[in-house]
């Protein structure tokens, strides 16, 4: 496919990747995935940091490095522990893809990363963006690596009104980018263009004034910097209605249960729960009847202890939280226990469930167990 880009004559590109990478070299964050290259630690990071903000990000990053120093650590770990470190990152199938691929890499490639587009392309989880910013930033092979913030950047610098909320676009970014990008520093180039969008090229009211290649950027030459990117907005949201439940047994454990090994939140721990219609006559026993239904649990349900709302990508879920006795046996199966409090905290729960359980804890006045150990 030929890709035109009209404006890329008028930039002296040199000099633009002169002006870049000096800014990046004297500005840049100390972050703790730029204190070496290891391409296992690029990786790590780059997985984390998409859809996740870099404040976020960091202190994760650190967790698992230090749980998981190398490619072997991660790759012979149980996947509970792994899902324990990224508890809160959300995206979780991130760190199963993750993990997966450092497998393969550890059997395949004897615990090399690799370092080809072609190769690396084939790992679960490494699409166009991870491949070049490990490529780039690891290796030092001048591949694009564009994500929505480099989008952003270069939807500026040349003047490209495509809309970026389209998956066809991210070829014409691409491009650009390997027209422009430096072959002596591909590294410091990839960052860079990250490291702009984060600090000056910002979605609103970006901060012309103080960007290094602002004499470059031809939507502020045409003073339409504001007007891009061009970015239509996703679907709606779907509403979840939920009653959710924390159930003790008569020595005061909590039951919980492992969600399925696929879709949303796989494999992550949660109480027990069923989604309702609303509104609901005679709610409490209808809810009492689904989860006999359901998940063949009998309980008594006590009071509603509170009501929250989760915000996910394509759906919300409300949440309305009861709490209860269990009065059957638990279910058949693995994916039921019956835990204490000290022992719930190596299990990995979705953030709208730690949300919950903290609501439980205040109203029961029970110790929170995360608490008594820091
Ligand atoms: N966003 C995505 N990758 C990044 C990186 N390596 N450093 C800072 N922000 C990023």
């Amino acid at each position: 496919m030929m890709i035109e880009l009209k404006n890329i004559e008028k930039i002296n590109i040199n000099d633009f990747q002169h002006d870049l990478i000096s800014w990046f070299k004297a500005e840049q964050r100390d972050l703790p995935w730029r204190k070496d290259r290891d391409p296992y630690k690029v990786w790590v990071s780059e997985i984390m940091l998409q859809q996740t903000r870099v404040d976020t990000v960091i202190p994760y990053f650190n967790r698992f490095i230090d749980w998981f120093p190398t490619i072997d650590d991660l790759a012979e770990a149980e996947e509970d522990k792994v899902l324990k470190a990224w508890e809160g990152l959300g995206y979780y199938s991130r760190v199963r893809n993750l993990q997966s691929a450092v497998r393969e890499v550890k059997e395949k490639y004897n615990g090399e990363v690799p370092n080809t587009p072609e190769v690396i392309s084939t790992l679960k989880g490494v699409g166009p963006y991870t491949a070049g910013a490990i490529l780039s930033i690891a290796y030092g092979i001048p591949e694009p690596a564009v994500d929505g913030n480099v989008m952003r950047v270069f939807s500026r610098i040349l003047n490209i009104w495509e809309d970026i909320a389209k998956p066809s676009s991210r070829k014409v970014f691409e491009h650009a980018v390997r027209e422009m990008i430096s072959h002596e520093d591909p590294s410091a180039f990839n960052q860079a263009l990250m490291e702009l969008g984060a600090l000056v090229c910002t979605p609103t009211s970006p901060s012309c004034l103080l960007c290094p290649v602002r004499e470059h950027c031809q939507a502020f030459e045409e003073g339409v910097q504001a007007e891009l990117p061009i970015k239509t907005k996703k679907n709606k949201t779907r509403d979840v209605q939920l009653a959710a439940v924390l159930l003790t047994d008569e020595e005061g454990r909590i039951l919980i249960h492992k969600r399925p090994s696929d879709g949303l939140l796989a494999n992550l721990w949660e109480f027990p729960n069923v989604e309702i219609q609303h509104p609901l006559h005679h709610e409490r026993e209808k809810i009492s009847e689904l989860f006999e239904q359901e998940l063949q649990i009998h309980l008594k349900l006590e009071k509603i202890i509170g009501q929250l709302e989760h915000v996910f990508s394509h759906l919300v879920w409300n949440i309305k939280i009861y709490n209860g006795e269990l009065q059957s046996n638990i279910p058949e199966g693995s994916d039921w226990k019956l835990v204490t409090l000290d022992e719930i905290k190596d299990y990995a729960f979705p953030v709208p469930y730690q949300k919950m359980f903290k609501i439980y804890l205040e109203y029961s006045n029970r110790p929170d167990p995360n608490a008594a150990k820091a």
